[in-house]
């Protein structure tokens, strides 16, 4: 991918030359972390780490370190939390969303079923909290402890407002905060204080990753009506037929006409997706995605800037570039 707008950030390819090492540290930490006494549960979490995934959260949490000082033992261990824990929040989506498709897979839910999967994320989630009860510090277990309560009334809140059309820019963002930023900017934080960073530049981070968080999300919902499942990965145009509203469809709506708007209700309240032509090309012509996207690029714009206020370094190159790719990405 080519470099920056600014001209002074790396490429896609130099961001993961920069953290290849420890990154792989992270992989063999999470591989070692994730056998169970139950053999399924081991089955399941090698079945998801082996499936790729872009290993976003670790990065952002390697290259927060970094740019605080160094990449040390803490936090490829913290890296391996936050990617652990991400993995159970997605083991517990997909049945809760009922998809079947994961990191081009069939989804832990199509596989082995919604009991057994929902107690692997469990216990994923608790295997995430022992590795960093290892770190003996309660600050790192009081953000690790408020992210993981934050993201799952996210996941309520989502399910409260399952099949409401009327929902409100405001309401749409709180609930991007907590269901995806908050654990970005969790990363970002982790990084910081594993690398021993001031207060002030561990809260500088912590802004820096839920402004990154919120683009990546809005993101993510202009991909589903927009990319194709092969490159994503999973299911796309999934968010209206599972009843959600999301930012592309609050700003199309005030645009549709009566029967567009009735169409919009059917899907997200009856999930009959055969008006999906129509709707995407209501979203199109509105307007709709490019105000979505205009509104990512300026909470990762927010990000940069953020960045901006620390010297020069590799480090912080690298994390320029992840708030642009993060609005160019296709997956
Ligand atoms: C998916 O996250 C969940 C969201 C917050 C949209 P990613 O897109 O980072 O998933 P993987 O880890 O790369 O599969
Ligand atoms: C992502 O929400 C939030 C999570 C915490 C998993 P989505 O429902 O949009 O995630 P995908 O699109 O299934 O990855
Ligand atoms: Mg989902
Ligand atoms: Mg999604």
């Amino acid at each position: 991918m080519a470099s920056g707008k600014l001209g002074q950030s790396l490429s896609a390819r130099e961001v993961l030359e920069l953290v290849r090492d420890p990154l792989q540290a992270v992989e063999r930490e999470i591989g070692l972390e994730s056998m169970a006494a139950v053999d399924v549960v081991t089955a399941i979490s090698h079945y998801l780490n082996a499936n790729g995934g872009k290993r976003l959260r670790p990065t952002i949490l390697l290259l927060s370190a970094g740019l605080s000082g160094s990449v040390g033992q803490t936090a490829i261990r913290l890296a391996a939390v936050v990617e652990m824990i991400h993995t159970a929040t997605l083991v517990h989506d997909d049945i809760i969303d009922d998809a079947e498709t994961r990191r081009g897979k069939p989804s832990a839910n199509v596989l082995w079923g919604n009991h057994t999967s929902v107690l692997a994320g469990d216990w994923l989630y608790m295997q995430a909290f022992q590795i960093a009860l290892r770190q003996r510090n309660f600050q790192i277990l009081d953000i690790l402890i408020s992210l993981t309560q934050r993201m799952v009334e996210g996941e309520l809140l989502q399910l409260e407002r399952i099949g409401r059309v009327e929902i409100s820019e405001a309401d749409y963002m709180e609930l991007v905060d907590r269901k995806t930023a908050s654990l970005f900017a969790a990363c970002a934080e982790l990084g910081a204080i594993a690398a021993g960073a001031s207060d002030e530049n561990a809260r500088r981070l912590a802004d820096f990753g839920w402004n990154l968080g919120m683009a990546f999300q809005l993101i993510d919902d202009i991909l589903d009506f927009t990319a194709h499942e092969m490159v994503l990965g999973k299911p796309v145009c999934s968010d209206l037929r599972e009843g959600k509203v999301t930012l592309p469809v609050i700003y199309a709506l005030p645009f549709a006409s009566s029967q567009e708007r009735r169409q919009i209700e059917e899907i997200v309240t009856r999930h009959v997706p055969q008006a999906l032509p129509e709707i995407l090309s209501l979203l199109e012509r509105s307007g709709a995605i490019g105000r979505a996207r205009e509104r990512a690029e300026e909470f990762a714009s927010r990000a940069r800037s953020l960045i901006l206020g620390f010297p020069d370094s590799s480090y912080q190159r690298a994390l320029l570039a992840v708030s642009e790719l993060v609005t160019m990405r296709d997956h």
